[in-house]
């Protein structure tokens, strides 16, 4: 590991390009002052028109991707992402033996040898992959060679390839994918001819042909704790302990978001991984990271923000754990993936352009500590008979965001049809129709009469989305009791639940800025009051809510409700709500 990084403030102004040097982004460790000052307004401008490779660090010095040899040499645009962006490539398929070896005596290097060469002329490093592995295997190489043959196709084949790249491949992937999910052996050609030695065979075998090279262990589904990944570390301990020369781990780690959403894996339970490993001396390279959405339900824009957290969490871990120097991802653009069409993994799209996975990605190589992606202690989604599109990332990401103050009692999150950007809490159903709805809110269990709440808002100067604030209690469910906010014209009104009442406050409610909207619901008072502040000003005074709140009350919740017209892009942000027995005021 080299010079530790010098300044936030300098990094950070070598690579917000868009943002400016020398402004008011004002950058410490704290991330929240980065994304909450610099990038207020436009919050997905991490990366910007910076390259992904300049957030390498002295904490994750690659930033890789795997590359094919027919786009690389023939799609400019392609090319120059690649050489753009990363700073160092695996060969996807080029270096495997079902292209380098046609047959027993044929070596085919015009792909690899592409691939190097445009790599070095771009300044990239290179990671070999792979040199025994059961898949992507030419046909010759079978059993029938018997055990003799197949163990000298194998050293001659790594002695070879390994020779040939000496000083110009920096690590390899030497073995790849040996153990099943139970911690056994795989059984493959390799393992019947020669047994278990084959491991440790291969790692020597290169090591003598390239000693400045590092070799690597790589392997699927070893982030996760168990069997796997238990055999991987007894496995690398014995061979190093045995003096075999293995000096990485690689963690694959394709993975899925719903695994993320669900608690299935975790920031930490990645860094535990990668310190386990690390204990063994290795270090540690995310080798083959790819997040796919085909399996993620919920509208586009959700989904790739599941996929920018996720993103931002593998690097994010990787940046924080001393043993792990790499995080490469398999493929850069989604036009060219190994996951199925429409699986969309990567962090760029099929036309190059960033997409928020890459600002993710960005983010956690930067350092800046990523939100968990999960929440599972509350995700609950009730109301409106599941027209609400409700997911535990949304809980989650609301986790933290947004405060209740002075009102007392036991406070929880709920989200639904919300989540939540670098900054702010983001309320958008881009394409469904108006009868869907999403709310955030702030609960609080134990209420006095008069309830406030504060949110402030951030409604786009385009948006037509019929927008409210409101203050409701509980044994109102599934809907809420009344809310002040403005219809789909800009007006203020007044909503009252299980009446067909719409009133009509007063003003235009102001658009195109954050705006900080006081909500005063007055309730179980005879004749109780609704009155709006919009920045400090009341625009709105309304008279006798109290028959909305028969009784039994017992939790007031705050919060913003939205409902795009069908079809319309919606967007509405949120990035405080307080709720409280005293006017919050707006600061
Ligand atoms: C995949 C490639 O992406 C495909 O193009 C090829 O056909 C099969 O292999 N784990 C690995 C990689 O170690 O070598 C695999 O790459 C993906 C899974």
């Amino acid at each position: 590991m080299g010079v530790v990084m010098r300044s936030w403030s300098l990094l950070v102004c070598v690579l917000v390009v868009l943002s400016g040097c020398g402004s008011e982004v004002e950058v410490s460790e704290d991330n929240e002052a980065l994304l909450g000052e610099g990038l207020d307004s436009d919050v997905e401008t991490l990366l910007g028109s910076s390259r992904l490779r300049d957030f390498a660090s002295s904490n994750v010095p690659v930033v890789g991707a795997a590359v094919i040899v027919a786009p690389a040499t023939s799609n400019p645009q392609y090319a120059a992402a690649l050489a753009t962006h990363y700073n160092e490539v695996s060969p996807e398929v080029a270096l495997k033996w079902e292209v380098l070896r046609p047959s027993p005596v044929e070596y085919r290097f015009g792909d690899a040898d592409a691939l190097v060469s445009l790599a070095e002329a771009s300044g990239q490093s290179v990671r070999g992959h792979t040199l025994v592995w059961e898949v992507n295997l030419p046909a010759w190489l079978n059993d029938t060679l018997g055990p003799t043959g197949v163990r000298d196709a194998m050293l001659t084949h790594i002695d070879t390839v390994v020779r040939r790249y000496s000083g110009r491949i920096a690590h390899w992937d030497v073995v790849n994918e040996a153990l099943t999910s139970g911690g056994t052996y795989r059984n493959n050609v390799f393992l019947r001819a020669m047994g278990p030695s084959y491991i440790s065979q291969a790692f020597v075998a290169a090591h003598a042909a390239d000693p400045t090279a590092k070799l690597a262990y790589n392997d699927f589904a070893i982030e996760f704790p168990g069997a796997k990944q238990d055999a991987a570390f007894a496995m690398v301990r014995d061979l190093r302990a045995a003096g075999v020369p293995v000096h990485e781990v690689g963690i694959q780690l394709h993975t899925r978001p719903t695994d993320w959403v669900n608690g299935v894996i975790t920031t930490q339970m990645l860094r535990d991984t990668i310190r386990r490993f690390g204990s063994l001396g290795v270090e540690v390279y995310i080798t083959e990271l790819d997040a796919r959405l085909d399996q993620l339900s919920g509208p586009d824009n959700f989904r790739l923000e599941v996929q920018r957290q996720v993103y931002w969490n593998v690097a994010a871990a990787c940046y924080a754990e001393p043993a792990c120097n790499g995080v490469t991802t398999w493929g850069f653009t989604d036009l060219h993936t190994w996951l199925p069409a429409g699986s969309k993994p990567l962090p760029f799209d099929s036309s190059f352009v960033a997409k928020p996975a890459a600002d993710g990605l960005a983010s956690g190589l930067l350092g800046l500590a990523a939100q968990p992606v999960t929440r599972t202690s509350d995700t609950s989604c009730f109301g409106l008979s599941g027209a609400l599109f409700c997911d535990a990332l949304e809980s989650d990401s609301l986790y933290g965001w947004g405060q209740v103050r002075q009102a007392g009692g036991q406070v929880a999150s709920l989200a639904t049809g919300a989540y939540r950007g670098l900054r702010a809490v983001r309320a958008t159903t881009p394409t469904a129709p108006a009868t869907r709805r999403g709310y955030v809110e702030k609960r609080v269990n134990g209420t006095g009469t008069t309830i406030w709440s504060r949110a402030r808002l951030f409604v786009p100067s385009t948006s037509a989305n019929d927008l409210t604030m409101f203050t409701m209690d509980e044994p109102l469910a599934p809907y809420f009791g009344v809310g002040v906010g403005m219809d789909a014209t800009g007006r203020v009104i007044l909503r009252v639940a299980g009446t067909p009442a719409t009133r009509v406050l007063g003003p235009t409610f102001p658009r195109g800025r954050w705006v900080c909207a006081e909500l005063r619901i007055q309730v179980a008072d005879v004749g109780g009051q609704a009155e709006l502040f919009l920045d400090g000003s009341r625009v709105g005074l309304l008279q006798n809510v109290d028959t909305l709140f028969a009784s039994g009350y017992g939790t007031v919740k705050a919060g913003i409700i939205y409902a795009p017209p069908a079809g319309t892009p919606a967007e509405v942000r949120a990035d405080e709500i307080v709720v409280s027995a005293t006017r919050p005021g707006c600061q």
